[in-house]
C-alpha cells in the first residue's frame, strides 16, 4: 500500500464519521477535472455519481474558481443580518427567474438538511401568523430522505436512517411513496386510480386537518426510492387535495433542482406548483455549500401583513462568496443549455443504460428521468426478492464498480426501509455521449463480476 494512503487512513481515525461511516474509503482523491476524480497515484474515475447529485457544470471549472477569488478580493464575509449583500441578491433574482412563477422570494442556508428545516419553520410560522396555531405536523412518505438534522429527519420516511434516532423525533404521520416497482398499496396502474395519492386525503381527514402544517416530498425520488419517478396523476392530485385542507406542499429539490431531470425544477414535469421548493446540491455545482427554500407569494404577504419576522437564520447563510460561486454557476448552466442538454442526453442514457445493464440477472428495474437514474439490485428478479441486508450488496457493487473507474452511488432501503439495493448515477451535465457510453461499459463489466459473488 502506497504511504500516503496508509497514512491518511490512520489519520481517518480523526474523523468520526469517515472511520465510523458506512464505507471507509480507499483511496484519496487528488483533483478533479470536468466529469472525471482523479486519485492520487494518477488513476482516473468518471464521476458517474456527480458527487452524488452535486455536480453539475463539471469538476474545476475555473470561471467559478476566478469569480470567488475575486470576490474574496473584496471581501469574504459579511452577515446578511447587518449588511446587504449585492451577489446574494443577484442569486434570489436569478433563482427566482427559473422557478414556477409562483414562488418569488428566497431563504437561504447551508445544506440540504437546513434547506428542510427552513420549509417546515415557515409553514410553521406561516400558518402561526394566518391564525391557524394548530397545524404543525409534516406528513411525508415511507422511503423518502429529507435530510440528517431532527426536522428533516422526523419528515423523512427512511428506516434505516431512522430508527437509532426514533426518540428524538416527530413521529408524524406518513403515507405510502408512489413506487409502482414495489407498490405499498398492493395495486397496479392505472387500476390502482392512484391510491398511492389518495392516501394523502385519508390520513389528513384521519388526522385532523386543523393539526397539518405541510405535505413534504422529493418530486423525483433521492436515495431512498432511488429515483422513482410518480404516474402523471400524481402530483396534481397531491395539489388538489393539499388545498383542500390547507395544506403546504412543500418540494424537496435537493437532487431533482437545477436541471438534473431535464427541466429546471422536477416538479415541472407535472405542471404542478408547489408552495415551497427546496434545492441544493446542483444550483452550487459542488463549488460551497449552500441551500434554498424558495417561497410562495401568499407566504411573504402573511407575514407582511402581520409585521412578523421569519423567527430563523444561519450565520453563514448567504454569504458572499458562497453567493458569487452559485450565481456563476447557475449562469453557465444557463448560457450553456445544461438544462435542455440534460434533458436530451437523458434519453441517450437512459436507451444506452437499459440496452447495457437490463439484461443482468441482478437488475431488477431502471427507473428515472434526464441523467438522474436509479438501479435497483433484485437476487431473484421475478419475485423481485432483495438481498439480505447484512450482505451490503449495493455497498459491494459500489467497490466493484470504482476499481473499474466508475464512481456511483450505493443506497439501501427501497424495500422496507432496511431491505433492498439500489445504486444510483447521476452524471455531471456535461457528459458526453462517449463518456456515457464507457461508464455504462464499466458498470455493465462490474455487474459481471458482482453476478460471480452474489449468485
Ligand atoms: C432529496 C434530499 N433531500 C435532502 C437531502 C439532505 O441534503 P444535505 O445532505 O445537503 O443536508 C438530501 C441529501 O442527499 C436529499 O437527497
Amino acid at each position: 500500500m502506497p504511504d500516503r494512503l496508509e497514512a491518511a487512513q490512520q489519520k481517518a481515525g480523526n474523523v468520526f464519521g469517515t472511520v465510523h461511516g458506512p464505507l471507509l474509503p480507499q483511496v484519496i482523491c487528488d483533483h478533479g477535472e470536468g466529469v472525471y476524480l482523479f486519485d492520487q497515484e494518477g488513476k482516473r474515475y468518471l464521476d458517474f455519481s456527480g458527487g452524488p447529485h452535486v455536480v453539475s457544470i463539471g469538476h474545476g471549472d475555473p470561471r467559478v474558481r476566478d469569480a470567488m477569488m475575486e470576490q474574496m478580493k473584496k471581501v469574504s464575509f459579511f452577515f446578511r443580518g447587518f449588511w446587504l449583500n449585492e451577489p446574494l441578491l443577484a442569486l434570489a433574482e436569478r433563482i427566482i427567474e427559473v422557478s414556477p412563477s409562483n414562488l418569488t422570494m428566497c431563504q437561504f442556508c447551508n445544506s440540504g438538511s437546513e434547506a428542510n428545516e427552513t420549509a417546515i419553520k415557515v409553514a410553521r410560522q406561516y400558518h402561526v401568523e394566518n391564525g391557524n396555531p394548530e397545524k404543525h405536523m409534516v406528513i411525508s412518505r415511507w422511503q423518502s430522505y429529507h435530510g440528517m438534522t431532527l426536522g428533516a429527519l422526523s419528515a423523512s420516511g427512511h428506516t434505516g436512517r431512522r430508527l437509532k434516532f426514533n426518540p428524538l423525533l416527530h413521529q408524524w404521520p406518513k403515507i405510502g411513496s408512489p413506487l409502482c416497482y414495489r407498490c405499498p398499496y398492493d395495486t397496479t396502474y392505472p387500476g390502482c386510480e392512484i391510491r398511492c395519492a389518495r392516501a394523502l386525503d385519508e390520513i389528513i381527514n384521519q388526522v385532523g386537518a386543523q393539526y397539518v402544517s405541510a405535505f413534504i416530498a422529493e418530486s423525483i425520488g433521492g436515495a431512498g426510492t432511488a429515483c422513482m419517478v410518480p404516474v402523471p396523476e400524481y402530483y396534481p392530485m397531491i395539489r388538489e387535495i393539499c388545498d383542500k385542507h390547507d395544506v403546504l406542499f412543500i418540494d424537496d429539490e435537493i437532487i431533482c433542482g437545477f436541471g438534473r431531470t431535464g427541466k429546471w425544477f422536477g416538479i415541472e414535469h407535472w405542471g404542478v406548483q408547489p408552495d415551497i421548493i427546496t434545492s441544493a446540491k446542483g444550483m452550487t455545482g459542488g463549488y460551497t455549500p449552500m441551500a434554498v427554500a424558495i417561497i410562495d407569494r401568499k407566504i411573504g404577504e402573511v407575514f407582511t401583513e402581520k409585521g412578523a419576522s421569519f423567527i430563523h437564520g444561519f450565520t453563514m447563510e448567504g454569504n458572499p462568496v458562497s453567493a458569487t460561486a452559485c450565481l456563476t454557476v447557475i449562469d453557465i448552466i444557463e448560457k450553456e443549455g445544461l438544462v435542455e442538454r440534460s434533458a436530451r442526453l437523458g434519453e441517450y442514457f437512459f436507451k444506452k443504460g437499459r440496452e447495457k445493464l437490463s439484461g443482468h440477472p441482478v437488475v431488477g428495474d431502471i427507473r428515472g428521468k434526464g441523467l438522474l437514474m436509479g438501479i435497483e439490485l433484485v437476487k431473484d428478479k421475478a419475485t423481485k426478492e432483495p438481498f439480505d441486508p447484512t450482505l451490503r450488496a449495493a455497498n459491494r457493487f459500489q467497490r466493484i464498480a470504482m476499481d473499474k473507474g466508475c464512481m456511483g452511488y450505493p443506497t439501501t432501503g427501497v424495500d422496507n426501509g432496511v431491505r433492498g439495493d439500489t445504486f444510483l448515477v447521476s452524471p455531471p451535465f456535461i457528459i458526453t455521449e462517449g463518456e456515457i457510453d464507457a461508464a455504462f461499459d464499466m458498470l455493465d463489466d462490474a455487474l459481471g463480476d458482482f453476478e460471480k459473488e452474489f449468485l
